[in-house]
Parts: C-alpha cells; sequence; structure tokens
C-alpha cells in the first residue's frame, strides 16, 4: 500500500464495528495502520510518547512485506483507540475484555497504558516489570495473541483513549505482527465454547453411513453451560436439510464432552454438516461448519490396468529400480518386451532392475496380466545425464512426524505404501526427512542417532519392496532441526548416503545463513553445487532437491545447480490461507519446470499432520484438499505424502489414487500450468500435455458453491472439443467456445480438453 493512503486510512476514527451474523457482538477495529518504529526503547510504552515521527504500518502482514526487507530484532508498534463501555451491551459475561493481536514474530511484550498486560501469549495479571528474556522463545510466532482482562482491571480506560504499544522481537527472517484478528471485544460464549474437531477423521461405514467424533469444551472456570447442541446436514446440491438432531447438554466448568454425529448420505454427493451451541439463558450461539468428505475417485476395476510414468530417466552404471504401477484383482503377472541389455523383469512384482552401460533411448512395451485380461503400455527408459524426468511421488516424515521420526515409524510407511496398494499408482519414494543425524566421527563419516540403528538395512528394506528411499541434509553445520549438517563433509556424505542406498537427497538451507548471512546470488549458488559436485561422485542417481524456500527466485537457476527440483516458497501448513498463498502464486515459475527440473511448493497436507509427536487430522475441508492435489498435479509438483499412513482413511485414499488426475502431474512432456484467469472469485489454470491436449483446473476461492465459466476462445481453443472430468473419470460431451462447471467452495474441478 502506498504511504500516503496508508496515512489517509489511519486519520480515519477507528472503527466500532458489528459483526455481520451475531449483530449484538460489538468490537474496537485494530486492523488498520499503528505508527511502527525499528530499535528498542522501554520509554516507548508510554502513552505520553510522541509517536507522530513514526512510521506507519499495518499489523496485519510482516514488516518485509512493507518495505522493510530483512529487518531483524526490535521493533515497536503503537496504536490509539477509545474503549467504549457499551462494548459491554449485550456481551455474553460482562466481566472481560479481550486483545486479540493476530500473530506477532516472533515474540512480543504488550503494553497497554505504559503497563504490561501480556508476554509471548500469556496473559499479565499483576503489575510485572517487563524483562529483556521474552527474546529468547523460540515457538510462538505461530500462536494467535490474545490476552483477556477482567473488566475491571485499572489498566483499562474505559470510555477514554487508551494506548497499545506492543514490543516486537523477530529472530531473524520474516518479523514482526502479521495475520488476523486485531481487536477488543468483551469475550463471548463463541471464545468460551470450543469444537474440536482435530481428533478424528470422518469414518465411513459402508457404502452409505457417515460419522464423526468430535468435542464440546468449556473453558469459562465460573460455571457450567446448559444449552441446545443441534447438527444438520445440509445438500450441496439443493440447500435441502439431510438429517437433522438437537439435544440439551450441559457443558461442565472447565470440562470437555465427547460427541459422535452419524447420518446417511451418498458419499458421492457432497453435503456439509452445521454443528450449533446455543446456550440457553442469553440465546448465545456458537456455530461450526463442517464439509463431510465426497468420493469422486472411482474405485479401481479388477481389469488389470497400467498406472504411473511413462517416462524414466536413468545414468550409466547406476542401479536401476522401477516397479511397474499397476492396479487389477492379483495376482497380477508382469512382463516388459524390448527391456535395453542390463535389465530384467520380476514377472510376480512387476519391478524392473539392474544396470545400463549405455547411454540411449529405449521404448520398452510393458504388458500386466490377471485371470479378468490383460492391459499393455509404453514406458520409455533414457538413459542419459538427467533424471526424475516426472515429478518424483512419494511419502515424506516432515508433515506427520517432524523431528520424532524413527526407524520403526520409516518402516511402516513404506510397508503401508505397498500393502495399502498407494505404489500401484506410482508413490515410490520414502523420504526421511530432518532428525536422523548424530554427528561425524573423528574420520568425517556421518552416523546416524539412536533411533536409526542401521540406515542401510532400512535401505535394504525399502528397496526390496520396491520403493525408493530419501534422506535430508543441510549445506550449514546444523541443519533447522538442530542436528549436524554437511558443511565441509559433503564428499564423505554423499558417499554414506550412496553406501546406504539413499535415491533422494533433500538440502536444506537452515543454518547456512550463518556461513553466508546476506548471500549474494553467488552465495546462494554455491554450497548448492558443492554438493551437487559430491554427488555426481557417486556410482548412484540421487534425486538433488533444493531447499532454500525461493531465496534469490531459485527457479531461475535451480537447473544451473543441477537440481531436480527446488523448494518454491517457506513451508506449508494444513490451512487455507497457507495452501492457497502457495499454491496460486506459482505462476511466476511455471517456465523453469521441465523433466527434470521441478518447481516445488512443498509436500502435501492431507491425512493426519501434526509435525509429530502428536498429530491431528489436516485442517482443510473435503474441497480444499480437492484443490490442493489438483493444483499440485497442474504445477507439475512433487508429490509428497505428509501424513500418518497408517491412519490413512477412505477420503484420503481416494484423493492420493486417482490415476487420471495422477497423470496430470506425471504427464511426460513436463510442463507447468499457467494462470489463465484470476479474479476475486475464481482461477483457472491450464496445462499442455503430451499429445495436444489440454487439462484445465477451475477453482473456486469463495466460501459458497460457484458457476465457473471458462472461455475456451479465450484460452485460445477453438472448435469443437471432448471434455472429461478426471476426478470423476467421466465424459462430459464436447464444448466449443465455452462451458461451466459447479464448483464447490474452495473446491476444484479438474477437466482434459481434447481434440
Ligand atoms: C525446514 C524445511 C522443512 C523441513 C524442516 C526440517 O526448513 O522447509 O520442510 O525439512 O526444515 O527441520
Amino acid at each position: 500500500m502506498k504511504k500516503s493512503l496508508l496515512i489517509a486510512a489511519m486519520l480515519l476514527p477507528l472503527l466500532l464495528t458489528f459483526c455481520k451474523h451475531e449483530s449484538t457482538v460489538r468490537k474496537v477495529d485494530l486492523s488498520g495502520p499503528w505508527r511502527f518504529q525499528k530499535g528498542d526503547d522501554l520509554s516507548w510504552a508510554a502513552p505520553a510518547y510522541d509517536d507522530r515521527k513514526w512510521d506507519t504500518l499495518l499489523p496485519t502482514t510482516w514488516w518485509e512485506e512493507q518495505g522493510y526487507k530483512r529487518l531483524d530484532g526490535f521493533g515497536w508498534y503503537r496504536v490509539k483507540f477509545i474503549i467504549p463501555s457499551d462494548l459491554k451491551v449485550n456481551a455474553f459475561r460482562k466481566d472481560s475484555l479481550q486483545f486479540l493481536l493476530g500473530k506477532i514474530d516472533d515474540c512480543d511484550q504488550v503494553f497497554l497504558n505504559g503497563v504490561l498486560i501480556g508476554e509471548n501469549g500469556v496473559t499479565i495479571r499483576g503489575n510485572e516489570k517487563p524483562g529483556n528474556d521474552f527474546i529468547t522463545v523460540r515457538d510462538k510466532w505461530d500462536l494467535d495473541r490474545r490476552y483477556v482482562l477482567s473488566a475491571d482491571d485499572p489498566r483499562i480506560l474505559w470510555d477514554q483513549e487508551n494506548t497499545l504499544a506492543v514490543r516486537v522481537f523477530d529472530q531473524g527472517g520474516y518479523g514482526g505482527m502479521f495475520s488476523k484478528p486485531f481487536e477488543i471485544a468483551m469475550v463471548d460464549l463463541k471464545d468460551y465454547v470450543k469444537f474440536d474437531f482435530s481428533f478424528s477423521a470422518f469414518t465411513f461405514e459402508g457404502d452409505t453411513a457417515v460419522s464423526r467424533k468430535f468435542t464440546l469444551q468449556n473453558n469459562y472456570g465460573k460455571s457450567d453451560f446448559r444449552g441446545v447442541l443441534e447438527w444438520k446436514v445440509v445438500s450441496y446440491e439443493n440447500g435441502n436439510t439431510l438429517y437433522k438432531k438437537d439435544s440439551v447438554i450441559v457443558l461442565d466448568k472447565n470440562g470437555k464432552s465427547q460427541y459422535r454425529m452419524r447420518f446417511l448420505t451418498d458419499p458421492q454427493k457432497p453435503c456439509y454438516a452445521e454443528l450449533t451451541f446455543t446456550e440457553t439463558t442469553t440465546g448465545h450461539r456458537v456455530t461450526e461448519t463442517l464439509e463431510v468428505p465426497y468420493i469422486w475417485t472411482p474405485a479401481p476395476t479388477p481389469q488389470p490396468r497400467i498406472n504411473g510414468a511413462r517416462v524414466f530417466g536413468v545414468r550409466v552404471w547406476s542401479p536401476f529400480r522401477f516397479k511397474v504401477p499397476a492396479t487389477g484383482q492379483p495376482p497380477l503377472k508382469y512382463s516388459a518386451e524390448g527391456l535395453p541389455q542390463g535389465l530384467k523383469i520380476d514377472s510376480l512384482s512387476g519391478q524392473i532392475t539392474g544396470m545400463l552401460s549405455k547411454k540411449g533411448e529405449y521404448p520398452v512395451k510393458l504388458k500386466v496380466t490377471n485371470v479378468l485380461g490383460k492391459a499393455e503400455g509404453g514406458l520409455k527408459i533414457v538413459c542419459g545425464d538427467l533424471i526424475s524426468l516426472t515429478p518424483p511421488m512419494g511419502w515424506n516424515s516432515w508433515n506427520c512426524w517432524g523431528l520424532s521420526v524413527s526407524d520403526e515409524k520409516v518402516r511402516i510407511s513404506a510397508g503401508l505404501i505397498k500393502s495399502m496398494g498407494l505404489i500401484d499408482h506410482g508413490w515410490t519414494y520414502v523420504n526421511i526427512d530432518d532428525g536422523w543425524e548424530d554427528k561425524h566421527d573423528k574420520d568425517g563419516n556421518i552416523l546416524t542417532n539412536s533411533k536409526f540403528p542401521d540406515m542401510k538395512a532400512l535401505c535394504s528394506y525399502i528397496h526390496s519392496l520396491g520403493l525408493k528411499a530419501g534422506i535430508y541434509s543441510s549445506p550449514g553445520t546444523k541443519t533447522c532441526g538442530g542436528y549436524e549438517g554437511s558443511f565441509t563433509f559433503e564428499e564423505k556424505d554423499a558417499k554414506a548416503y550412496a553406501d546406504w542406498g539413499i535415491d533422494y537427497l533433500k538440502y536444506d538451507w537452515c543454518s547456512y545463513g550463518r556461513i553466508a548471512p546476506d548471500p549474494t546470488l553467488d552465495q546462494m549458488k554455491y554450497p548448492y553445487k558443492v554438493m551437487r559436485h559430491a554427488l555426481r561422485q557417486v556410482p548412484r542417481d540421487i534425486h538433488y532437491s533444493l531447499c532454500q524456500y525461493g531465496m534469490g527466485n531459485v527457479w531461475e537457476w535451480g537447473a544451473e545447480v543441477d537440481g531436480n527440483s527446488w523448494r518454491t516458497t517457506g513451508d506449508i501448513e494444513d490451512t487455507w490461507e497457507s495452501l492457497s498463498a502457495i499454491g496460486f502464486s506459482q505462476n511466476k515459475c511455471s517456465p523453469y519446470a521441465q523433466p527434470g527440473r521441478w518447481n516445488d511448493p512443498d509436500m502435501l497436507v492431507v491425512g493426519w499432520v501434526g509435525w509429530g509427536p502428536a498429530l491431528h487430522y489436516t485442517r482443510l475441508t473435503p474441497s480444499e484438499q480437492y484443490t490442493h492435489i489438483t493444483l499440485w498435479c497442474l504445477l507439475s509438483a512433487p508429490l509428497l505424502i505428509g501424513c500418518d499412513l497408517s491412519q490413512l482413511d477412505l477420503f484420503t485414499l481416494s484423493l492420493l489414487t486417482n490415476d487420471e488426475v495422477l497423470a496430470i502431474d506425471q504427464d511426460p512432456l513436463g510442463r507447468q500450468a499457467t494462470q489463465a484467469k484470476a479474479n476475486e472469485k475464481y482461477q483457472i489454470w491450464i496445462k499442455d500435455l503430451e499429445g495436444g491436449g489440454k487439462a484445465i483446473g477451475l477453482f473456486n476461492l469463495t466460501d459458497q458453491p460457484l458457476n465457473v465459466p471458462v472461455d475456451l476462445k479465450e484460452l485460445g481453443l477453438t472448435g469443437r472439443l471432448n471434455l472429461r472430468d478426471l476426478w470423476k473419470q467421466k465424459d462430459l460431451g464436447q464444448a466449443e467456445n465455452h462451458f461451466e462447471m459447479n464448483v464447490l467452495p474452495h473446491g476444484a474441478v479438474l477437466v482434459t480438453v481434447i481434440r
């Protein structure tokens, strides 16, 4: 935003707003510009301090987004406002006032009228003096800041001008106040009574019944709440209520009760549940809406079908491993015609192994049979300099287990990729992220920690299943999790990886920032070149995955340092905000994707995630998860499942096993989709496919179902075109000039148009 606009907005009186849905709830909106000054001085907390010469800044987004590039350390925000006593009119209980200050990256002390009221998310109740050790707290940057004062707290000046001053310390990277809401309001029923769905997923019982557990928690310490719990299920198609139930309940003070909703539904017909608790005496209510998972992926046919990549890259003298992904009623029998010398196929497991000694292109005809029939398909083996000719597909330990990953968890995951049939759809890599490392010994050999007693045996096990093994390190002295990095040990580490049988390396910048604090482009490339050199010395194909969050527009030079993929963003989270911000900002990288070189918008956040050890079910709605997979496939992104596979539910499995959708990611042409249309309501992305067809993704950004129109002429597509819905695997007939599809809130539709 321009500075003049910011100032104009700041002069507007701070608004006393009325929430749309509950006209009774009043609040002071603090999301407009605040005063800001970098540096640190405790006298800046005083209400009388003259801050008129300070800059103006929005509290809703980071310093770095508002012109303060690379600002780390201290900064102060100040804002003045009236706290009107009519906030209490119609308030649920009139006893507590809350200050909601979005999130603060990384540490904060909050002063109301010169007195400390909160620190790093904890309300300060007495008159404590501000200390300096609050800046050592490391893990609160993503925490919602909510400070609650008793309504009769003398620090609040009712109906008078108040001053909030926020002292922020940023430890590095992005910093400052961000997110939302920024407001002051009386504490409402919804602040005390919370629905929690995170500990369970919807369960399908047979073909039609669906159920989900949830809890209701009463955080109010002073009394029980009596009221009505109502839940109803509403069809998206026609708005009809499909099911409704209510019961009178009592929520014990500081108590938590568990409930279960169960109803009959058709899993192919999308609907949502609306749950409401209405407190009896005040009529105040808390409502949550929960989309019910709908399954579009058809069940695999019993007849054989060959899935997955149709092209595979390998270098000479590197161990070859490719499991032919195929579905169909077992037992399946595999054969391959035209395999080059040095390779063989195992007819029972479908694994092609061996080694090639001559560069060249080898077209192979694959055949898979069972008692019901046969499937044939082509696989082009390209023995040359490039590997990963289609984006890698697999599993990575980070988004579920975080640093609590262990040999056992990795083995279990690998076993499940096979036993749950994911391998039959092309899921191949089993990647250990941060948390496996110990020290380098006196000879410079990297040792594994006690959670990984025998890395070589683990890799052999993974290979025996037809899968591939991946590992993680940093060019710095330490990884992001504080484990040992590869700095100065690159060659030894690469040899160790090859010796263990590693097929994939994620190489994460992390503490390299201490070696090159304000890196030039050359300094950004350098550590990646060093490891690249080391990897090229070992007789093994290792997918080289650069992870440095997109610094220096890595997509422009990732190929130059021989990366096979490179992260284009910071870490993903399982929220719509994170998913949509990352996914829909990838257009800039599009021209750089090609076979062997992939933009990586980070790993998948479907299923049970949590960055370990405690997991929760993804906070994305089912429709948001359709958007996730659809968009990532259009983006030709590496697909790395990040969830606990031992809890894989039917819905998540259906998302990960739609072969027509996955084929868009694995398309041999290797193009990345581009954004063809973007407005506030929807986006359209289009991807060129081998053979001249196009894949088109339609995305609804609103929270209501939306008809998304596609102007084919605008996309350069003329004549009569055959349309196919890939999720449903159904032909939609022909279209000329224009077609339109209904897309669910935050959801997606993926079609191909083929002449
Ligand atoms: C982050 C990286 C994550 C994960 C983590 C491990 O920097 O982006 O994907 O690898 O480090 O500590």
